[in-house]
């Protein structure tokens, strides 16, 4: 019998390991084997593994000539241009109002260190309600559609793991009131992970070792998914950009869009100054007249510790993963020609597979190499890039670890204490500790207010206005 083209593939990519049991498998086992198998780029893994693996021993350093911390946009509170601020958030509310910007959320990602067992997105995140991390973006995708006249598209990046129970979820809660027609689900790429001499790695006999290809992926999978001819024939040009994990995000950020749009940016970016040298978080830097991001891991500590003249950080804008980006951009991103392409990054792990007699191998150490694309890296790619600087309690506060730091705990609290600080702002009364933080339960629907702005105008209609109590839920 002829052999299958995809097994003739790998043999003369010297991957024909990969179909060692194939005549061991049932005929549903193959199938899926070769489904696994057609899914593999091979000049791609062949390159890769030139690149990154072969000729280097552990991580790849990372080119830091040249680097210079990057500009941003201060906020007005800080020394920025007050009334570029406000020229910024009136293009933005026109292109809101224009129907010119959709959200998209990266949500592929494994969720590992939360220790949570489903898709991170279904973790019940707010401090009274408990609502999921999904429920509150789409609370607040929602509202702003109604603010500003115009619901908008939302975009889900899943992975296959998590792909159809994300999708279960959203119908489960009916898409939480927005219009099924406007939340569209996609699947990120995969890649295979390669063994250190460069072998495709078997899960199991009959499957890939074949894991999300890094929220970087979301780029390609835009253009696959046919993303952007949707956008394109609705009249969106802009997506806003957000992480699963991160409730407190302002999804839709008129004075963000507005910088964007004006200053005929391709991709513009959110910083917040660091917290303290150490904080995990890449960092927005300049080099060769291209801005980059440049992650803590490969930041050397001597430079991430540098001070300037007033004892300030000299890296201190902090990269907290909110992005948007122009359609086109997004477009010839995807297409990567010209050299534009994402790079790929390598994690070395243990990653379970199966020996040469077909038996399960649990690795002790690490056994194999993964690679994932960072959407950041699209930065040196854009057209007048910009950043912004934004305040972490109106932005980031990640749920990333099961306890300690960006944990479900510290995440609740910076809630309660933005809830705090718009009650007060508005003239309510709310005790609360030296750190803002009021010492009971209270919490405000994304649906009654989203952002400061949104909150006042709905806090000034209310009459009459109820007690700030515990267990209080302003909706
Ligand atoms: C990330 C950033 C870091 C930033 C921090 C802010 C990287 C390498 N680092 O760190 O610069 O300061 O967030 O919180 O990204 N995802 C996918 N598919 C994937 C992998 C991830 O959709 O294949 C999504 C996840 O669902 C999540 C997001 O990307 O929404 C972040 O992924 P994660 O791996 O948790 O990044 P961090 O290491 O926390």
């Amino acid at each position: 019998m002829a052999q299958h083209p995809i097994i003739e593939l790998f043999q003369c990519a010297g991957q024909a390991h990969v179909f060692a049991f194939f005549d061991r498998l049932s005929a549903v086992e193959q199938k899926q084997l070769l489904a696994d198998a057609a899914e593999v780029d091979l000049a791609e893994v062949a390159q890769l593994y030139r690149s990154l693996v072969a000729k280097s021993e552990g991580a790849v350093g990372v080119n830091l000539a040249g680097l210079a911390p990057a500009p941003y946009e201060k906020r007005p509170e800080y020394g920025g241009d007050a009334a570029a601020w406000a020229q910024a958030k009136a293009a933005g509310e026109l292109a809101l109002r224009g129907g010119r910007v959709a959200a998209f959320t990266v949500a592929g990602g494994q969720g590992t260190r939360l220790g949570y067992d489903g898709p991170k997105g279904t973790f019940p995140v707010t401090p009274l309600k408990r609502k999921s991390l999904f429920q509150v973006f789409a609370e607040k995708i929602r509202a702003a559609g109604l603010r500003y006249g115009r619901p908008l598209h939302w975009f889900i990046m899943t992975s296959h793991a998590n792909h159809a129970a994300t999708e279960t979820f959203f119908a489960e809660h009916a898409c939480f009131g927005l219009d099924p027609a406007r939340v569209h689900f996609f699947r990120q790429g995969r890649m295979p992970a390669v063994s250190l001499d460069g072998k495709i790695l078997l899960e199991t006999t009959g499957s890939l070792a074949l894991s999300p290809d890094g929220h970087g992926g979301s780029l390609r999978a835009l253009g696959r998914s046919g993303a952007l001819d949707l956008m394109q024939r609705e009249g969106i040009d802009t997506l806003s950009y957000f992480q699963v994990d991160n409730p407190l995000v302002r999804c839709i950020d008129p004075a963000f869009i507005g910088w964007h749009v004006l200053r005929g940016s391709e991709m513009t970016s959110k910083m917040v100054p660091k917290a303290y040298a150490e904080e995990k978080v890449g960092h927005f830097c300049s080099q060769g007249g291209k801005s980059v991001v440049v992650e803590y891991s490969d930041l050397p500590m001597a430079m991430q510790l540098e001070t300037d003249a007033n004892g300030l950080l000299r890296y201190i804008a902090g990269s907290i993963a909110i992005h948007v980006l122009d359609r086109e951009f997004v477009r010839r991103m995807a297409a990567g020609g010209d050299g534009a392409t994402l790079p790929f990054h390598r994690a070395d792990k243990k990653i379970p597979t199966v020996d040469a007699a077909g038996v399960a191998v649990k690795p002790e150490k690490a056994n194999g190499v993964k690679f994932e694309m960072f959407v950041f890296d699209a930065l040196p790619f854009a057209k007048n890039p910009v950043v912004i600087e934004t305040l972490r309690a109106d932005d980031f506060s990640p749920v990333k670890n099961a306890d300690g730091l960006d944990s479900p705990q510290t995440c609740r609290d910076d809630q309660l204490r933005q809830f705090a600080r718009w009650l007060t702002a508005n003239g309510a009364n709310v005790a609360t500790d030296s750190s803002g933080r009021p010492s009971f339960a209270v919490e405000v629907s994304p649906l009654f207010g989203y952002d400061e702005d949104s909150f006042a105008d709905a806090w000034r209609k209310l009459s009459p206005k109820p007690a700030v109590v515990d267990g209080l839920y302003v909706a």
